[in-house]
């Protein structure tokens, strides 16, 4: 039988015990009995919570590795860049609930519709059919955000990160950055181009607190997180 534990530092973060050597993210399900991605759905004291996949999405892998800076909490307002189809997304709108609020910038229509149909029922959940690179285009979001959360797989991702912070990141809060290296060039060595990508952070005021491989669930890539402005 899987077990349910609360993580005690994380906020709305829980483990799921599936045996002694097994432990795997989840969330409480904020739209009851919906799933997004096809993830098992665990009851346990009259709540529901989903297994939070590794394998398909980088934050989760990022807390099997051992992630410590953790910027969410009830209330908190994200702006997810690359959101896809809603799969880490629609975990982040569990972690901050009807207080909070995740802006989901996506650029391809084809998963853009699975997205629609994700925030259609989840309230917590705005998209904008958009390209990240042209942060101008989706200015009307209403407020400065708490944490930026990008996953785009693009030349240049350190970059677009600075562009949007410099638009709608508050003073002191989080960036999550999934770097791919192959995204940016196949040819260089990767740790060459994680440490290009940093410097553009470091140079643009962020701080950089936290550096993770995702190996073995995904490949390639590293995940930085880093404050914004904070000396
Ligand atoms: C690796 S997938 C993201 C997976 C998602 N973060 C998750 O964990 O559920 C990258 C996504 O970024 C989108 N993307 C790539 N470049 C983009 C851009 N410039 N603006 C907006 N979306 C972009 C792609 O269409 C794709 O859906």
């Amino acid at each position: 039988m899987v077990k349910v534990r609360e993580d005690k530092k994380k906020a709305n973060l829980y483990w799921l015990e599936i045996d002694e050597m097994t432990q795997r993210p989840a969330t409480r399900n904020l739209v009851k009995g919906n799933k997004v991605y096809g993830e098992m759905l665990v009851q346990d004291k009259n709540q529901e919570f989903r297994f939070w996949d590794p394998y398909r999405s980088k934050l989760a892998a990022a807390f099997l590795r051992g992630l410590e800076a953790y910027a969410f909490n009830s209330g908190t307002s994200v702006l997810y860049l690359g959101a896809s189809s809603g799969t880490t997304a629609s975990h982040i709108s569990d972690l901050v609930g009807l207080g909070g609020v995740v802006y989901c910038v996506e650029f391809a229509p084809r998963v853009m519709r699975d997205l629609i149909q994700v925030c259609s029922i989840r309230n917590n959940m705005i998209p904008f059919l958009a390209d990240a690179r042209h942060p101008e285009s989706y200015n009307h979001i209403p407020q400065l955000v708490d944490v930026l959360y990008q996953d785009v797989a693009q030349p240049n991702q350190a970059k677009i990160l600075v562009e949007n912070a410099k638009r709608f990141l508050k003073p002191g809060g989080t960036a999550y950055l999934a770097i791919k290296a192959r995204s940016i060039d196949v040819t260089a060595k990767p740790t060459r181009i994680f440490q290009r990508e940093e410097k553009t952070l470091t140079q643009s005021g962020f701080t950089i607190v936290e550096r993770l491989s995702l190996n073995p669930f995904t490949a390639d890539h590293v995940f930085l997180s880093a404050v914004y402005g904070a000396s």
